[in-house]
């Protein structure tokens, strides 16, 4: 008697735990359906692909662009690229604790970038290149501490950049080129040991480059182009950066004279420093980069003789 009393107690107590597991994996599924059923909400779908596809007749793991976790079974990767829908971001996006990667890329999405976002802690890549994103670098991006991947490029985003790319520690790539940003840099970049790949083109930035740029080991591309940016270029430009492939610093303000250690980059590739007001004499050490395949330098003060065999594509005079 009493052992079927314990047996029947056990054969509880296992019913309940599976219940609440099951319970507790239906709410976090709920949450997860919640929030894609808003962003679906959000989406103007011309072709229909996603009105049709997204179905609650069938789990979120199946519908197009959405990929979940083994584990969990939670939504793990949203990739809407290329998709040619437009619409917003809307604030339930934020509750998808599991997301990992967010790709809209090449759409028309518009609107600001909700808040909520903040709360996407496990969020290591976010691409939302090529829409119409406008509003001010968010400063609760800080706050995506996994963020690894960042590109805002091609879009409307606006206001000063001043103080607001401190915080990644461990980003890797930032794109923000073709938006209208503006400010200085000047307390920037401080703690990114791992940047590699480091784009603000085309957009209204001022102010000298930060020595703490010049510091950053990882990297391997700097991309300043068409920007207001003005001062001068470290002596020892290539001390800190050994890994150092590309350095695209054509149409600012930069000024004084190339530093005359850029030999030493030993891996640059691509040196775009035309249209600025450098000056002075490139020495012959300049062309022991053997493994420069592009240099622009027209555009600027500079002389100096040039070595017959790279004339073809380097001109200190002539257009570039
Ligand atoms: C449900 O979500 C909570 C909080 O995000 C998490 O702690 C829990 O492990 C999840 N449960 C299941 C079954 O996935
Ligand atoms: C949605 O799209 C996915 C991927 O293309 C496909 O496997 C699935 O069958 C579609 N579901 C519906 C309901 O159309
Ligand atoms: C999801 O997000 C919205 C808006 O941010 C919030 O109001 C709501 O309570 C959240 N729902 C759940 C189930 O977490
Ligand atoms: C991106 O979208 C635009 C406009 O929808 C389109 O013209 C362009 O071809 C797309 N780019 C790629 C690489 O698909
Ligand atoms: C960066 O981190 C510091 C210290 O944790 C915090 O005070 C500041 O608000 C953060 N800045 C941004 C832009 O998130
Ligand atoms: C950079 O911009 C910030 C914020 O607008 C401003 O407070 C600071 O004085 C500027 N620094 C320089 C060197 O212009
Ligand atoms: C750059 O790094 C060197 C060596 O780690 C250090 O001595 C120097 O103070 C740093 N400079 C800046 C501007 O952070
Ligand atoms: C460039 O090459 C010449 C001859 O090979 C060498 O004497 C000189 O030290 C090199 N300069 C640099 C900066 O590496």
């Amino acid at each position: 008697m009493q052992r079927t009393y314990f047996l029947f107690v056990g054969a509880l107590a296992l019913h309940f735990i599976a219940t609440s597991i099951i319970v507790a994996s239906n709410q976090n599924n709920t949450v997860d359906l919640n929030a894609l059923l808003a962003f679906k909400a959000a989406i103007f779908d011309p072709q229909r692909i996603i009105p049709t596809n997204w179905s609650t007749s069938t789990s979120v793991c199946n519908w197009i662009g959405i990929t979940c976790n083994a584990r969990h079974h939670r939504v793990a990767a949203i990739d809407l690229s290329y998709m040619g829908i437009a619409g917003t971001i809307p604030p339930q996006l934020g509750n998808l604790s599991f997301l990992v990667r967010l790709n809209v890329r090449n759409n028309s999405f518009h609107g600001h970038l909700p808040t909520e976002l903040s709360r996407l802690r496990r969020l290591k890549y976010i691409n939302l290149e090529g829409n119409n994103f406008e509003g001010e670098l968010p400063s609760w991006l800080g706050a995506l501490t996994a963020i690894r991947y960042l590109s805002f490029r091609y879009n409307g985003f606006s206001g000063s950049l001043s103080g607001r790319l401190s915080n990644f520690t461990k980003l890797e790539v930032i794109g923000l080129g073709f938006n209208f940003f503006t400010g200085n840099l000047s307390e920037e970049f401080r703690a990114l040991p791992k940047l590699r790949v480091l784009e603000i083109e085309s957009n209204q930035l001022v102010g000298p480059l930060p020595q703490a740029l010049f510091n950053l080991s990882s990297l391997q591309f700097i991309g300043f182009t068409s920007n207001s940016l003005s001062g001068y270029l470290p002596a020892h430009i290539c001390d800190y950066l050994p890994q150092l492939q590309g350095l695209y610093l054509s149409w600012n303000y930069f000024e004084g004279e190339i530093p005359s250690d850029i030999g030493e980059c030993s891996g640059l590739q691509v040196l775009s420093l035309s249209y600025n007001k450098f000056r002075g004499y490139i020495t012959k050490d300049f062309w022991n980069l053997t493994t420069l395949t592009v240099s622009y330098l027209g555009g600027n003060d500079l002389t100096g003789k040039l070595p017959t065999s790279l004339c073809s594509c380097i001109c200190l005079k002539y257009f570039w």
